[in-house]
Parts: C-alpha cells; structure tokens; sequence
C-alpha cells in the first residue's frame, strides 16, 4: 500500500463502510495509513449485517451508528466524532446508496414514487443535510474537504442504473451548490468523485452490473479504476495538495468517460 503520510494530523468521519468490498472501507484504511484519525459511521442496520466493528478494531477508530436521513443523529454523529478526534473535522466521506425500486426490480418506466422518494432521501439529499449539519454546527476546520461519490450514469443514459442517475445528478448538483457556501465560509471543498464500476453489494445489486463492467473495463485506456485506486484519490482529494478544488464532478474512471469508441470494444465477440 502506498503511504505518504499525506494526512497526518488531520481528522475525518466515513460514511458507507458495509463490508470488505466497500468503497468506504478501502479508503478508511488508506486515510488512517497516510496519518488521519478517523470515525466510522453507517445505518443501524448495516451495524447488524455488515462487517464494520472489524473494520473500527483494525483500524482504532470509533464506530458510530447513524441514518443518513436523520438529522437529529447526523447531528450527534459528528458533534460525538468533534470530541473523540479532538477539534473540527478536516474532511468527511458520503459514500451511501440505495434504491428500493432497484432493489425490488422494477422497471425505470414502472416506478413506485413512495420509493423513489426514499431513494433520493437516502442517496442524494443525506448529502445536503449531513452538509447543512456540519455547516450550522460550525464542525468543519478551516480549508477542509468534502466528498461524495457517484457514476457516470448522472450524464450518459445506463438504463439499467435506473432512478439512481437522477439521485446522483442531485448528489452532483448539491456539490456544487453547497460548495460555493462552503467554500464563502470556510475555504471548505466540496467536490463528488464519478468512479468506474466497482463490484460492492451496491455495484452488484445493479442489473447486468457484470456486463457493464467488463465493458467499461474494455472502453477505458486504463481499465476500470478500483476500490483502491479510489481510496488514494479519495486521500489526495482530502489532502493539502488539492486546496483549490471544489465544486467539480472528477471522472476518475480510467478515462473511459472521454472515450467515443475503442476497437477493442468493436473487436470483442
Ligand atoms: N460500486 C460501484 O460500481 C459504484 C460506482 C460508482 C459510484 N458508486 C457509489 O459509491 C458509494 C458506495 O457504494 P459501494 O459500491 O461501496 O457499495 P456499499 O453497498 O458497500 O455501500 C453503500 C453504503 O450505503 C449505506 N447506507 C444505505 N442506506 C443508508 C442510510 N440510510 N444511512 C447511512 N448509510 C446508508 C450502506 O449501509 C452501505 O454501507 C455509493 O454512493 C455508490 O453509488 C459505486
């Protein structure tokens, strides 16, 4: 594993760690690597079926449940994470995502809007209010970092991504949003990171997750960035090095995102 200590010092609360295959748990473990103390937090009921007190013990970080959809428990989430880590928070992960009609396979053209409501409450608008939160309580330090992370499916048609690409065009749109307040306020960044397929209970609950994989793993120059590639942007992101990025949608994808054909797609069988 790579490790600059690029985060010493600094303090940070992840969302999203279910289980092994989390995007969150890959970058929990590069963020305590490269020096930062952290707090883990995920819903109550990913305390019962996932993995994450493992994860807490390994990497000595408090683990904090709280839904993403509360405000009252966002709240003590991070005044709780304030005092355990010491001071002001220098950088917060959302990485939380779910769809019940996904989940219950119904169709883009036969949704029920009882869920839809809760998919974008749960996806996309537990990013504006953990922000309003952190925002009101005053818990993030001066020139901090904010990320969200989303897919590609917010600009181009995945059909099969379903309601998830309108959640994650508010997710983007909160960025930029409540980045410039922000950013007004405290120097804080706020910025979402659009990663390439990436197999995690969230990723393979999507339809022919396995197909648009491989063919995004085909189309991008690199291959498909994975989880741990993504920790270390994730860590770059929240380091002093990026003190003047904010408000954007970074593709980290391995190019796939600026590719109109590749022949090794036209090629394959
Ligand atoms: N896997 C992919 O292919 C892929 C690609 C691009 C973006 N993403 C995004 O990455 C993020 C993380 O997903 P993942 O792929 O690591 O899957 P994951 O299933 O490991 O993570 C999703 C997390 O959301 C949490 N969550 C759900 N409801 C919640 C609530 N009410 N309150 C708090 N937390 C809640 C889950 O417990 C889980 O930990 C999501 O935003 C997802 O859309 C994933």
């Amino acid at each position: 594993m790579i490790q600059h200590q690029l985060l010493a010092g600094k303090r940070g609360v992840i969302f999203g760690a279910l289980d092994e295959s989390s995007i969150a748990w890959h970058v929990a473990t590069q963020c305590v690597a490269e020096g930062a103390k952290i707090t883990l937090t995920n819903a109550p009921v990913a305390m019962r079926f996932g993995t994450i007190q493992q994860l807490g013990e390994k990497l000595n970080a408090e683990v904090i449940s709280a839904d993403a959809t509360s405000t009252e428990e966002l709240t003590a989430l991070f005044q709780k994470s304030v005092e355990i880590l010491g001071g002001p928070l220098d950088f917060v992960l959302h990485s939380i995502g779910m769809s019940l009609n996904v989940r219950k396979g119904k169709t883009y053209t036969d949704i029920n809007h009882e869920w839809m409501h809760k998919t974008l409450d749960i996806s996309a608008m537990s990013f504006h209010r953990m922000m309003q939160v952190l925002y009101q309580t005053d818990s993030m330090a001066d020139g901090g970092s904010i990320l969200a992370l989303t897919y590609i499916a917010a600009q181009r048609v995945f059909p099969d991504y379903s309601e998830m690409a309108d959640a994650k065009a508010l997710l983007e749109s909160f960025a930029r949003s409540f980045g410039y307040h922000f950013g007004v306020k405290k120097g804080v960044r706020v910025n979402t990171i659009s990663q390439s397929p990436t197999r995690t209970t969230a990723g393979s609950g999507v339809k022919g997750f396995d197909d648009f994989f491989s063919y995004a793993e085909t189309m991008a120059p690199l291959g498909n960035a994975t989880a741990e590639d993504c920790a270390r942007y994730c860590a770059s992101l929240f380091s002093d090095y990026t003190r003047a990025v904010t408000m954007q949608n970074l593709f980290h994808d391995g190019g796939f995102s600026s590719m109109g054909v590749n022949p090794a797609v036209l090629s394959k069988e």
